[in-house]
């Protein structure tokens, strides 16, 4: 794919589209597969490129894997699992962070797991402590060598722990869940998150044959069972793809229909989006966004964890409220370094400034770091085309509707990132009538 795409702004989106299943859950129910001890199948697997990272893993480690591109379903045959060859993992790694959930169904199937340098988004520091120290908890040897991190199972194996996160991190309960299911005894998890990905991966696992119960704070008990077999499950909608065409609807004056959109997992941002004066129309199929005329108004918001205003739709909303009436206030939470994409909006024309205080909300744990993780958007500001190049996979999103809301002509490079998450994007940024093509650099 040439990665320079030629963006004509100025035009609304209008048509629908349909986004699969998320890019956030499909990935860890395709490492939760090695776990049993049939093949598995799984529905409404989007084609996007985590997905091949994870396959191309799987595969590495004997996984046979069926992928029925047209249909999004995959069959995932585990029942020939091996150990991988360290410099194949390391090939992978650098693309994804999801090679470092692979850790508890390899110990529980192998007995050793190794963890390549990894990849991800630039948003912030992105440790892996919490998914370290929960291996340990459970018993785990961990041990960092210069070429990565080599893990192994103790002789008398894996057994449940009491394991408190210091945050709710995403990553670091699922590490808690995969590895828990088929640990000996019980496990009592607090702290952890509870994003619909998630609880859709407990949906997963305990069709697997694993005992696991949510209480209302936080608080995630899973008793250890011996085995498990294969699943079969459709995956949830993906409910940051739904987000980033609803705030793309807004900021280009447009109008989209998202199908598949889920609303009892995007409350928040519905909710948000009313308030800044965006319209949505909700039915079986999906969501229908609009901008329905007049002036957007601006808003003081925080990102924050499930159930909260989730941080990876704060960079497809802010080029939104550049374009809404007054100050806006901008506090995140989630990740220390996620307003770097605000310069290129600068750029572009936006009145955007970031600080190192807690604006607008409660402190947060980057409040006295020195990290710039609040900002204040003065709008409305027309936005003008310039030739920019996508940091991350949403700030990337977010610099395609600045460019597509903005007058004249964008060069976005570096385009290729936005593929690791959204699904056929240029091809439903034709079906949304939006003037954009692949150029030379
Ligand atoms: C997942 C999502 C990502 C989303 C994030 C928060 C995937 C593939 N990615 O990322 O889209 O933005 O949840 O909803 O599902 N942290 C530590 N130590 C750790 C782990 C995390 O300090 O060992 C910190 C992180 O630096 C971050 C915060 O905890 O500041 C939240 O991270 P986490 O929830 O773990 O994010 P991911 O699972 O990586």
């Amino acid at each position: 794919m040439n990665s320079v795409l030629q963006v004509e702004g100025g035009h609304p989106l209008h048509g629908s589209i349909t986004v699969r299943g998320a890019k956030n859950f499909v990935p860890k129910a395709m490492v939760a597969s090695l776990l049993g001890d049939s093949p598995s199948k799984l529905g409404n697997v989007p084609l996007i490129r985590d997905v091949d990272v994870v396959s191309d893993l799987l595969d590495l480690h004997g996984v046979v894997i069926d992928f029925d591109q047209n249909r999004g379903t995959m069959t995932l045959d585990p029942r020939n699992v091996k150990v991988a060859s360290r410099s194949d993992i390391d090939s992978l790694g650098g693309a994804s962070r999801i090679p470092i959930l692979f850790c508890g169904p390899l110990l529980h199937q192998l007995g050793e797991a190794f963890i390549p340098e990894l990849g991800g988004c630039n948003i912030g520091g992105r440790p892996i402590d919490f998914h370290l120290e929960t291996l340990r908890n459970f018993g785990a040897v961990v041990d960092k060598r210069p070429d990565g991190i080599h893990i192994t199972k103790p002789a008398e194996g894996l057994r449940g722990a009491v394991i408190e996160l210091p945050f709710p991190s995403v990553g670091a309960t699922e590490q808690t869940l995969l590895t828990a299911v088929r640990a000996d005894g019980i496990t009592i998890l607090s702290g952890a998150a509870i994003e619909p990905e998630i609880m859709d991966l407990i949906n997963v696992l305990q069709k697997m044959g694993a005992i696991i119960s949510v209480d209302t704070d936080r608080t995630i008990r899973i008793e250890g069972v011996e085995k498990l077999s294969g699943f079969n499950h459709v995956a949830l909608p993906d409910r940051i793809e739904a987000a980033s065409w609803g705030a793309a609807a807004l900021a280009t004056r447009g109008d989209i229909y998202v199908l598949g959109a889920h609303q009892p997992d995007m409350t928040t941002f519905l909710n948000t989006y009313r308030k800044v004066g965006g319209a949505f129309d909700i039915d079986a199929e999906g969501i229908r966004f609009y901008h329905p005329g007049g002036q957007l108004k601006s808003i003081a918001l925080e990102t924050a964890v499930h159930p909260g205003f989730m941080t990876d739709w704060q960079q497809p909303l802010v080029i939104a409220l550049t374009q809404a009436q007054g100050l806006s206030i901008v506090h995140e939470t989630v990740y220390e370094n996620r307003f770097g994409f605000t310069q290129a909006l600068r750029q572009m024309g936006a009145n955007i400034q970031v600080y190192r205080e807690c604006l607008g909300g409660t402190p947060c744990r980057f409040g006295q770091r020195n990290f710039f993780h609040s900002a204040v958007i003065s709008g409305p500001t027309p936005l003008e085309a310039a030739d920019i190049t996508v940091p991350d996979l949403r700030g990337g999103f977010s610099h395609l509707i600045a460019a597509l809301a903005a007058s004249g002509t964008s060069k976005v490079s570096g385009i290729d990132v936005i593929s690791r998450g959204y699904e056929h994007f240029t091809r439903k940024l034709h079906q949304l009538d939006a003037r954009v093509k692949y150029v030379d650099q």
